[in-house]
């Protein structure tokens, strides 16, 4: 039998004592799709509520009335869920820990230090002027302060939106227009790999931005004390601001339908939406796949070594363990520094019981050798969690007996911005293994894999991902347009959520996530739009046309390969394939980087004009051979001279 076939049964041990064995994976998921609103409410008494719900569910896919709403009569406040209900039985447990970038620095904050410290900055938000519906943008590094601003918004109904701090100044300033945020919390600077990044002075330049003059404050923490500006009036000390405010906050009671976040993510085109998150589904979705996925156990230290500026964050750093009473550990670094053996040490530091992570982080220290990880035991750890992309049964394997020491089980959790909380997943007690398989759908999921003509493909088969049936945690609409969520995800195929996701289910019924259908990147489980990058590389003067295309990278998964063709009278230079990947990396990050430019004197376009991408993907990824169905290009020479200066030559 093949590597890529073998089965990992799940552990008798494990089963006993899990929260969820396969008999009760199966009789629970049954009634979650047959007799949802059972289901729901009673997963719903899971949280507490000022409001229980009468209403459970209330949900249209119909595209002429995309309408999605949960418990849409119960009322409840998010960061009460996740702190002042635990104070009484874990007010000493640590709530956060925090391992610093150098690992001489650590940090543990208990419940009642982290609600002593949500309540004062609540209040000294409120003094600014935010209340329940205003919107305030983060751009933090991974230090406890994005968590406590998080959770200060959702005290008083405020709306977050958490910019990812590798953003550049322009990408934050869209944000910050779009979601008209009146106050921006960040740090005088980052520090990621022994590196500091001027988080401060990009939040300047953004602020020269046109539209930008409805911030009035940035609150500024002070992570490095490294050399900033400063503008009096709009710009306060995080801590000054802080301490001042008292620690008495009521948590605001809201409605289960009003917004907790807006978390902008990249679709095929324009520019990145963003997603609308409300409080009890949301909640209640995190909470409930972050204990049954992960097993999760009183007493466990949890690690989701993602950053908050992603969904995976969100959910699995900040809500889902803390409304769960977890203790969670937030690392500011990278896996990499100040050694490969870095993600084991901290393991063993904290006694890691449960380690989430990226395929990327894996491959990255695979390409290392086995060796890195004999500076620690790991002995604590019970369950691992990979999110992001497509794992390759390769990484599985040295994730399972390198990282895992071949006892714990890997749950490869299928799940994306839009949908909140894990979609497609094994538990940890209940589902058989395979290397590079998400598995089964979690509770109230309904998978279905449709043909392009939307018809259900049924058994073992190949197709596009569309979920049938709504769930808690879907997000609810893209801020400030209703109208362009209903064409992204509800109409391409009539009254099913489109993934934008390929995939095959075998045999088994067990899915194979087999990456994005669309033209949308995942880079390093990143997630980016080809059309983005392009409008970047158009707007340098010297660029006529551009296209991007990913192709198959070792370790990110997908690397970002352009075509560029010039203006007339512009020389095809190696400085200048240098100065357009700046160019880009200063226009949107450096996780945009392009990784190879191709001059291209021509694209292929059909006759209509439209650039035949699926033939840039083969040529990118040196598949050559089955370009398929070139007869509606208006000129095939265009390709053969591609073909002839492909870049990476193998
Ligand atoms: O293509 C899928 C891929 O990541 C996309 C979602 O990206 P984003 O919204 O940034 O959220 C990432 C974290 C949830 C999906 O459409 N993806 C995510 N998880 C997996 C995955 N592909 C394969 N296997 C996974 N486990």
């Amino acid at each position: 039998m093949s590597e890529h076939q073998r089965l990992y049964p799940v552990d008798a041990s494990l089963a006993a004592s899990a929260w969820v064995d396969a008999d009760r994976y199966r009789e629970l998921y049954r009634q979650s799709v047959e007799d949802p609103d059972t289901f729901w409410r009673e997963q719903a008494k899971r949280l507490d509520w000022d409001r229980f719900p009468d209403t459970i569910k209330n949900t249209s896919f119909a595209s002429r009335n995309v309408d999605i709403r949960w418990f849409e009569d119960g009322e409840l406040n998010v960061a009460y869920n996740c702190l002042d209900r635990h104070l009484e039985r874990r007010g000493d447990q640590p709530a956060i820990i925090w391992e610093g970038d150098d690992p001489d620095q650590h940090k543990i904050i208990t419940y009642r230090e982290l609600h002593q410290r949500v309540s004062q900055l609540a209040n000294a938000l409120s003094a600014l002027g935010i209340g329940k519906g205003d919107t305030v943008t983060l751009y933090m590094p991974m230090v406890p302060e994005a968590a406590m601003a998080m959770l200060a918004c959702a005290r008083i109904g405020a709306v977050h939106s958490v910019v990812f701090g590798g953003f550049s100044p322009d990408a934050l300033a869209g944000r910050i227009v779009d979601s008209r945020s009146r106050v921006v919390i960040t740090a005088d600077e980052s520090v990621r790999g022994g590196k500091q990044v001027p988080l401060k002075d990009n939040v300047d330049a953004a602020l020269t931005r046109e539209g930008t003059d409805v911030v009035e404050t940035v609150l500024v923490v002070k992570r490095t004390s490294g050399e900033i500006e400063w503008q009096d009036g709009r710009d306060r000390w995080f801590d000054e601001v802080v301490d001042a405010a008292s620690s008495e906050c009521p948590a605001v009671a809201m409605n289960a339908e009003d917004p907790l976040f807006i978390l902008y993510t990249s679709g095929s085109t324009g520019t990145p939406k963003g997603l609308k998150h409300t409080s009890g589904g949301y909640l209640l979705y995190a909470a409930l796949t972050h204990e049954t996925v992960f097993d999760y156990h009183p007493g466990d230290v949890y690690w989701c070594a993602a950053d908050v500026g992603w969904i995976t964050g969100h959910s699995y750093i900040v809500y889902g363990p803390l409304a769960n009473g977890a203790t969670t550990l937030m690392f500011e670094g990278v896996p990499t520094y100040p050694d490969h053996g870095r993600i084991g040490k901290i393991v063993d530091k904290h006694n890691v019981a449960i380690l989430y992570t990226s395929p990327t982080a894996i491959r990255a220290l695979m390409a290392h050798g086995e060796h890195i990880m004999d500076s620690s035991q790991r002995d604590s750890l019970k369950v691992l969690g990979t999110v992001g992309e497509p794992i390759n049964p390769e990484a599985w394997e040295w994730f399972y007996r390198v990282v895992g020491n071949s006892r714990c089980p890997i749950m490869d959790t299928w799940w994306q911005t839009e949908t909140g909380g894990h979609m497609i997943t094994p538990l940890p007690g209940a589902t058989d293994l395979k290397p590079g398989c998400a598995t089964q759908p979690f509770f109230g999921v309904q998978p279905a894999v449709v043909d392009n003509d939307g018809h259900r493909l049924e058994g073992a088969t190949d197709g596009n991902l569309v979920i049938l049936d709504s769930w808690p945690g879907q997000a609810r609409s893209i801020w400030n347009n209703h109208e362009r969520f209903v064409q992204t995800y509800f109409s391409t195929y009539e009254g099913v959520y489109f993934t934008g996701d390929g995939c095959r289910r075998d045999e088994q019924g067990d899915y194979w996530i087999t990456g994005r259908i669309d033209d949308v990147l995942n880079v390093s489980g990143h997630r980016m739009g080809t059309a983005e990058i392009e409008s970047s590389l158009v707007a340098h003067e010297s660029v006529a046309e551009a296209a991007v295309v990913g192709y198959p990278h070792d370790i990110k998964g997908q690397g970002i390969y352009v075509y560029v063709t010039l203006n007339d009278d512009v020389e095809p230079t190696d400085e200048l394939k240098q100065a357009l990947k700046q160019w880009v990396r200063k226009d949107i990050g450096p996780i945009a980087t392009p990784d190879f430019i191709q001059w291209a004197p021509g694209m292929p376009k059909t006759r209509s004009g439209k650039i035949m991408r699926r033939i840039l993907r083969k040529i990118a990824a040196n598949e050559t051979d089955g370009l398929g169905d070139t007869s509606t290009l208006a000129d095939p020479s265009v390709v053969e001279d591609l073909i002839e200066n492909r870049h990476i030559k193998s």
